[in-house]
């Protein structure tokens, strides 16, 4: 047993046996922020975890094989014959112990896209994603960043005070996605309820599921008729003959891989440009600090900290643990970017070193990194940048210690980020609302009233806020979606 030594505040962790495997959850997860350092320090840089707390105490533990180190984690992202993506051959999969019901299935559920497959057929359903993705160009990308930028930011522009998480972080890549798709913001304001409700997965999911699969479908379907200037046209043109429920499955991917992590990349990078006086000068909007902010936010608060992920195809050794055939991996990004090695004995943080900055694992590695990270970067950066532009005096409205983040071991967000500014005119001024025939009453989904005619000038108090937006975020999203589809 360790005893603290007389007189000294240090307590040493309690040593852990090798064979258990270590609870991702309860009291030995929570609040332990030294966990990953203490495990690699007693285990090593491979450590067998249990996923989440079991149902009786006859049940048998869910566990995967967590990877702590930086070049273990890039080992094995870039050896796709030991470490398959195909996750069919994972017993926990296929003996049913991991229930449907679990916020897991859906990371590890195989679904024929790219992220689930290897070799040929990989190479055949990724390419039509990454020409699509390559060709929206940063141009476009900044077109669209800001024009959605402007939107939200005068739906809270008068009140002099928004949530950055609810109100801004989560709204950019979701209609950014579904722009990206060529859908209308209406359109994509409809896929976006039915991706929110498949995410929650309550009794809607099913629903939600069906629905969104038929509509994704059908955009496939209109767009192979009358293709656009969208990734979906140009995946259903692309020479790899995609059928329509190949690409249906793929734009299921774009959104199920990209929102999340967007939305906290976003949040995260503004809590460091927000509370760092360091970072302060970033708020001149120069794209290059907000760009070098966003990297060492990746460093620092990986917008994913943990992702299952590979499925071991034999037997093997690897950090000094014998893993079995369709063993589950469980990346760990967090973890590798706290690891002692990448220091190199400077003792700097290794964002603090140039060569390094950009050699964090956020965007993955080898045949499966994320084909969307020029377009994300842009995104998260142009939306930033025109926030700040936009509202130059943005302040966190409570103390940096208060904002509360996402403690689970998978996503790494914040909750929410509430912020005060001095209330600024919206950037386009009224819309005809009044005039036009479909002009909803004040207050009512449709019109939120704060864009029409009462806008604030800078200084002024801004107006009590309208019903439509104290009601929940779907239906402030629906006001707001409803509004920008009549742009
Ligand atoms: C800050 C935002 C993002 C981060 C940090 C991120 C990170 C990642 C990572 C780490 C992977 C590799 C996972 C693995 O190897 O198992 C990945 C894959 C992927 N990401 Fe992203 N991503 C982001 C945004 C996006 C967006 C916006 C999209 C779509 C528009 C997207 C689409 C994809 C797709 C399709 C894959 C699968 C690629 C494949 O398996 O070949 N990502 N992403």
């Amino acid at each position: 047993m360790n005893t603290p030594v007389s007189g000294c505040p240090y307590t040493p962790p309690p040593q852990r046996k090798h064979t258990e495997p270590v609870p991702l959850y309860g009291d030995s997860y929570h609040g332990n922020p030294d966990l990953w350092q203490e495990l690699r320090e007693q285990i090593g840089p491979v450590v067998q975890v249990e996923l989440e707390p079991r149902a009786d105490e006859d049940q048998e533990p869910l566990t995967a094989w967590l990877l702590l180190d930086y070049n273990t984690n890039l080992s094995v992202l870039t050896n796709p014959l030991l470490y398959t993506k195909d996750s069919r051959g994972w017993p926990a999969l296929t003996s049913g112990r991991l229930s449907p019901a679990s916020p897991l299935y859906a990371f590890a559920e195989w679904r024929p896209n790219a992220f689930f497959v290897d070799g040929d057929e990989h190479a055949r359903l990724r390419s039509p994603i990454t020409a699509a993705l390559d060709a929206y160009s940063r141009r476009q990308v900044n077109r669209d960043v800001g024009a959605l930028a402007d939107r939200m930011i005068d739906s809270f522009a008068h009140r002099g005070e928004v949530d950055l998480v609810g109100e801004y972080a989560q709204l950019i890549p979701l209609f950014m996605t579904t722009r990206l798709m060529g859908l209308s913001d209406e359109d994509g304001f409809e896929v976006a309820q039915a991706m929110s409700n498949l995410w929650q997965a309550g009794e809607k999911t099913v629903e939600a599921h069906l629905w969104l699969q038929q509509r994704l479908l059908d955009l496939a379907v209109e767009k192979r008729a009358d293709p656009g200037d969208d990734v979906t046209s140009m995946m259903v043109q692309h020479e790899n003959a995609l059928t329509d429920a190949e690409v249906r499955d793929q734009l299921m991917l774009l959104f199920a891989a990209g929102h999340e992590p967007a939305k906290n990349a976003i949040a995260n990078t503004l809590f460091m440009l927000l509370t760092k006086p360091e970072f302060r000068g970033a708020l001149a909007t120069s794209a290059s600090l907000i760009r070098e902010t966003l990297d060492q936010s990746m460093w620092l608060h990986p917008p994913l900290k943990c992702l299952i992920s590979r499925y071991a195809t034999r037997d093997v050794q690897l950090g000094g643990k014998e893993i079995r055939t369709g063993d589950a991996l469980v990346l760990g990004f967090a973890p590798a970017h706290g690891d002692p090695a990448l220091l190199g004995g400077s003792g700097e943080s290794p964002y603090s070193l140039t060569a390094t900055s950009r050699a964090h694992l956020m965007w993955g590695a080898g045949p499966h990194k994320c084909p969307a990270d020029t377009f994300a970067q842009h995104m998260v950066i142009g939306a930033i940048e025109r926030l700040i532009d936009r509202i130059p005096d943005l302040r966190l409205a409570v103390p940096a210690e208060e904002v509360e983040r996402n403690d689970s071991p998978w996503l790494a967000g914040i909750t929410a980020l509430p912020a005060t500014f001095s209330p600024v005119r919206p950037a386009r001024e009224a819309e005809p609302a009044a005039d036009s025939d479909d002009a909803a009453p004040d207050g009512e989904p449709g019109n939120p009233p704060h864009l029409s005619s009462s806008v604030p000038s800078i200084g002024t108090s801004a107006p009590e806020p309208p019903a439509a937006e104290r009601q929940g975020l779907w239906s402030r999203l629906n006001a707001l979606a409803r509004w920008l589809s009549r742009r």
